[in-house]
């Protein structure tokens, strides 16, 4: 691919019209949400959607989330809508909910990753929210990482892996949750499936319905597993450093890493061990939401700081840690080290 210039801009009124016009004529660009930045093209053109896969070296079976601004966008994506859906769509939209919907047929499969199903979520970031709205048209946009990288939750880390690779990024200051939205899809009329667990926590759905959280969201699939959602079997959220989580109390797990006795060891933890001096920490947090906001910007600091390997202290996994500890896994390729054993 040829390297072009990137442009990286505050987000406001000045760049809204350049932005659309530029997504108006198939470019691409990234945007601010309030979960990760996302790399957006028109939904609806499928040479911007594929200019987004090579962009960010993603297989083209995983399918791309559409960006909505109102609920007529949804009614022109969606060939029908749960009266379920409609429900959840007032009490968390705009915000990190995505909703899976079959698509209507003008809906282009390469958007879909060639699936009869769309994903749908209205974003709560005002200049996005703006930005599609003055497009007309709804944005098709992944995270705006190298595709198995950590997402980006800032316009830095966009910067970091796609700089030379897409023509403007639009910085709306850090991301507000850190991780991805929710992706639900649904059974029956009363009950959702969690895809990929976010903001929207299973404990704020069964206020609405009946949860179900599907057995990928915690485990390893095989590689020819049928999965609804294809991002689940990809390896993810990877720095270069390996990635292990660490189970244990502050003690086992000071004791687990003085035994490491290697340089360039990283550690993300709760702040209250007292780390050995090999050891360097990461900020992580106490509480499941500082560890949200945390988790992937840490990760590339540590890459950034040349850690060899990174352990990560277990999340707790209620309310927003349940996200929290599902990317992990990924980042980890599922390797847990018990320190109590
Ligand atoms: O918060 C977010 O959702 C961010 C921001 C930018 O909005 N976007 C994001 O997109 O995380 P991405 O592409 O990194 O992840 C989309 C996930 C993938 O796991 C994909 O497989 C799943 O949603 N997905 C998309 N369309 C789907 C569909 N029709 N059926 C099942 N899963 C779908
Ligand atoms: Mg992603």
């Amino acid at each position: 691919m040829n390297k072009i210039e990137t442009k990286l801009v505050k987000a406001g009124e000045e760049i809204l019209d350049e932005a659309a016009e530029l997504l108006k004529s198939g470019g691409i660009a990234a945007v601010p949400t309030e979960t990760v930045y996302g790399l957006a093209a028109n939904a609806y053109n499928v040479n911007a959607v594929r200019a987004v896969f090579e962009a960010k070296g993603r297989p083209q079976d995983n399918p791309l989330i559409l960006h909505i601004c109102s609920t007529a966008m949804l009614y022109d994506i969606a060939a029908s809508v749960p009266e379920l859906a409609v429900k959840l769509a007032e009490s968390f939209w705009p915000g990190p909910l995505t909703m899976i919907f079959p698509r209507k047929p003008h809906v282009p499969a390469e958007t879909c990753g060639g699936l009869d199903t769309a994903a749908v979520r209205m974003p709560r970031s005002k200049f996005t929210l703006a930005l599609i709205e003055r497009c007309g048209f709804p944005l098709a946009a992944p995270s705006a990482n190298t595709s198995g990288l950590p997402s980006p939750t800032s316009a830095k880390h966009v910067y970091e892996d796609m700089n030379g690779r897409i023509p403007l990024i639009i910085d709306g200051g850090e991301c507000r949750y850190g991780v991805e939205s929710t992706v639900v899809c649904f059974e029956g009329i009363d009950t959702v499936r969690i895809l990929r667990p976010g903001a929207v926590t299973p404990e704020m759905l069964r206020e609405y319905c009946h949860v179900v959280i599907d057995s990928g969201v915690l485990e390893k699939l095989d590689a020819d597993a049928k999965v609804i959602s294809p991002g689940m079997k990809y390896k993810h959220y990877s720095p270069n450093a390996e990635v292990y989580i660490v189970k244990g109390t502050d003690e086992t797990i000071v004791e687990f890493l003085e035994d490491m006795n290697v340089n360039r060891t990283g550690y993300l933890g709760f702040g209250s061990e007292a780390l050995p001096e090999n050891v360097t920490a990461f900020p992580y947090g106490r509480t499941a939401e500082e560890q949200a906001e945390n988790l992937f910007s840490s990760l590339r600091e540590a890459d950034g700081a040349g850690c060899a390997e990174v352990y990560v202290r277990m999340p707790d996994t209620a309310g927003i840690g349940l996200a929290v500890y599902n990317r992990l896994l990924r980042s980890a390729g599922f390797r847990v080290i018990d320190t109590c054993k």
